[in-house]
């Protein structure tokens, strides 16, 4: 059984700002959206990939081997929606879902999660926060969580495909609309592991960010495993 991969990347990149949407800059000397298709791309367990982009771009994009993209939406969800359409049958048991910005993923910790959604329905790459995360109202704490028990969510976030295809179906359905697949489908009871993470696994949201990758590439070149 294999596994197919959703990158949503038809995100306009506000909190990074610029002209082009981050997803498209280069990193060392290429788009980040193409180290990640890369990544995949050379995974013997991925059977495809489908890359939903801005709906004017999809075009004008050169096409790749086992890579199809497809017009994305207005939020992260409807993007991953919109890829989950263009899945065939025999695409795989598995979909993994990838921000187009977390160049660094680890084969490993993907491979462990996919395994992980093979046998519970639903898992992710959970990295313990370091920071103490208040809840606030305006510049008011209501709450302190107590930190063990706090983790952030990363990507690839998998699912056996029936349970992504309820979860996205519920969601549009109830009007939810949430930045992480793995969240909603806690939220609807579906079972949702958290697998451990790793920090260099980060995500590319401002330009300090992109600084920080470009550092990792030149200090220990493209971290490939
Ligand atoms: N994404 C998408 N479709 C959208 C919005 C986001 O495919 N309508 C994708 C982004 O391209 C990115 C991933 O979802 O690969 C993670 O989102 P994020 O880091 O929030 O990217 P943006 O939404 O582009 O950035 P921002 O929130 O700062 O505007
Ligand atoms: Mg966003």
């Amino acid at each position: 059984m294999s596994v197919f991969v959703i990158v949503p990347a038809a995100g306009s990149g506000s909190r990074f700002g610029g002209d082009i949407p981050k997803q498209f800059l280069a990193l060392a000397g290429k788009p980040i959206l193409q180290h990640v298709v890369e990544r995949f791309v050379v995974d013997g367990e991925v059977s495809r990939i489908i890359v939903p982009i801005a709906e004017a771009l999809v075009t004008s994009v050169k096409p790749m081997p086992r890579v199809q993209f497809v017009a994305g939406g207005a939020t992260r969800q409807q993007s991953v929606s919109r890829g989950l359409d263009a899945a065939r049958e025999d695409d795989g048991d598995v979909v993994a879902v990838h921000d187009a910005v977390r160049p660094f993923f680890s084969p490993e910790v993907f491979h462990a999660v996919v395994a992980a959604a093979r046998e519970h329905g639903a898992a992710f790459p959970a990295l313990p926060v370091s920071d103490t995360i208040h809840v606030v109202d305006g510049d008011r704490v209501v709450m302190t969580p107590d930190r063990r028990f706090l983790v952030g969510a990363q990507t690839p976030q998998c699912f056996r495909v029936d349970v992504l295809r309820d979860v996205l179906a519920r969601a549009a359905r109830e009007g939810d609309d949430a930045s992480d697949e793995a969240g909603l489908a806690a939220k609807y009871g579906f079972d949702v592991r958290a697998v451990p993470g790793d920090s260099l696994n980060f995500k590319i949201t401002r330009p300090e960010d992109l600084v920080m990758a470009e550092r990792v590439i030149a200090e220990w070149g493209n971290v490939s495993s």
